[in-house]
């Protein structure tokens, strides 16, 4: 917002968040985001505070940006930062301002938010529902760039504000699309339902491919060319994480079997099922190619971050198949070029090195689990030469095999037996 020309609060109830990005830091890892922050804050457009009355004594619009991870022991969002920013804003809101949420909701919530408002906020203050679809890694090129924007508006009034908001973008030709509440809260779960489906399709067919002696990836770039499937999203591998997919699709089913659904998305099941066996199928290929026991052995993993160009481990497939083998008793070395810290968080008592040979150096088998570009690039002759045995699981079908095999390297992949 400040980007597009706007004067910006941003308000967290974490004082040493807010601290952090006074400075012009950004407490995660989001390529180019620390650019545009730091020349913001310099512009004198955007300021951080822990004082909800100062934003909202400051601003006409307010986007609640709060997280709905999923609840622990269930499969639903947890609500309590949505609720829980809406109460702390509501007694202090402007007549008239406009409240816009971009969290990711079960079906309802605006509803229900928009009703509570009427109740305890001052008169004429409104609700819009406006998701976001920013991908971690691209999150600055996605917001400025967005493929669309869509707004859940209940008046002319709502939508116009936001066309103002953003005017820089739908000057750029960036479709927007008007809608009521719960279509813009399904939109947001739908994409990535289907992104998810998409992903386990392919990961399904790499299965098959496991069972028939087939290829994966060629079966995956023959039929991406029919422009109807394309090639985007279609790569098999150790499937999803990250802290949207996994927990939305789990929390959309969830909230299809509140309103009387349940059916319609029995199959996110299935698409949940076959992207957590591609984790457990790949600590399997491990075990076989270490001779069936893990005891004693070196394991270096590539990787922890869900994605590359993240620092984000949650649910993150990599992180899982190392605990999973340092459980199984294997010395299990993991490496990765930004998320160590926080998967140390999540898990210390795993062997974490910043430097990639010295994750490499005595292992019996290395396993490619997040596809980093400096991952493509190491060199298999190199690495053989610290290596204990020459083993490699490409977990991402991203390495070049012949490369490996020259180095001496038993090469093995996801849905490619004879790759
Ligand atoms: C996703 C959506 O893409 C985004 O629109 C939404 O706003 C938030 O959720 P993100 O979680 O950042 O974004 O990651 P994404 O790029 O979608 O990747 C999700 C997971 O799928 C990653 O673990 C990735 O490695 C995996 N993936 C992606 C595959 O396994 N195969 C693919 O072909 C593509």
């Amino acid at each position: 917002m400040a980007e597009l020309g706007f004067e910006v609060i941003g308000v967290d109830v974490d004082p040493q968040k807010v601290a952090i990005l006074q400075r012009g830091e950004v407490p995660f890892y989001e390529p180019g985001l620390d650019e545009v922050l730091a020349s913001n804050i310099a512009a004198g457009r955007l300021r951080f505070t822990t004082s909800i009355e100062e934003a909202a004594a400051f601003a006409d619009i307010h986007f609640t940006c709060v997280g709905t991870p999923q609840l622990a022991g269930a499969q639903r969002a947890d609500m309590t930062q949505v609720f829980g920013s809406i109460e702390a804003l509501a007694p202090h809101l402007r007549p008239g301002a406009l409240v816009v949420g971009k969290s990711t909701v079960p079906v309802g919530t605006a509803n229900v938010i928009a009703e509570r408002l009427a109740k305890i906020a001052a008169p004429g203050v409104e609700v819009a529902w406006n998701p976001e679809f920013l991908r971690e890694g691209f999150a600055v090129e996605d917001t400025l760039r967005p493929d669309r924007l869509v707004v859940g508006v209940r008046s002319q009034r709502a939508e116009d504000l936001l066309r103002e908001v953003y005017a820089p973008l739908l000057a750029i030709g960036t479709p927007f699309l008007v809608t009521d509440f719960p279509t813009a809260e399904l939109v947001k779960v739908a994409a990535n339902s289907f992104l998810a489906t998409k992903i386990s399709f392919i990961n399904a067919m790499a299965e098959v491919c496991e069972a028939a002696g087939a290829d994966v990836a060629q079966l995956a770039e023959a039929i991406g060319y029919d422009p109807r499937i394309g090639h985007r999203f279609l790569s098999a591998g150790v499937g999803f994480g990250g802290g949207c997919l996994p927990k939305d699709i789990r929390a959309f089913m969830a909230r299809a079997g509140e309103i009387g659904a349940e059916e319609a998305l029995t199959f996110l099941r299935e698409v949940d099922q076959i992207n957590l066996r591609r984790r457990s199928h790949t600590v399997d290929l491990a075990l076989a190619t270490l001779g069936g026991s893990f005891a004693g052995k070196g394991v270096t993993v590539l990787g922890a971050a869900f994605k590359p160009n993240s620092d984000d481990v949650r649910d993150s497939p990599a992180l899982d198949i190392a605990v999973s083998i340092d459980n199984a008793g294997a010395r299990v070395k993991v490496h990765d070029p930004k998320a160590l810290a926080n998967a140390a968080r999540v898990y210390p008592n795993m062997t974490y090195e910043q430097d990639v040979m010295s994750a490499l150096k005595g292992a019996d088998l290395i396993i490619h689990v997040t596809e980093w570009t400096e991952y493509r690039e190491l060199d298999p002759q190199e690495v053989a030469k610290v290596v204990n045995s020459r083993h490699i699981i490409d977990g991402r079908n991203t390495l070049d095999p012949a490369a490996w095999r020259k180095a001496g390297f038993t090469y093995r992949a996801l849905g490619r037996p004879n790759a």
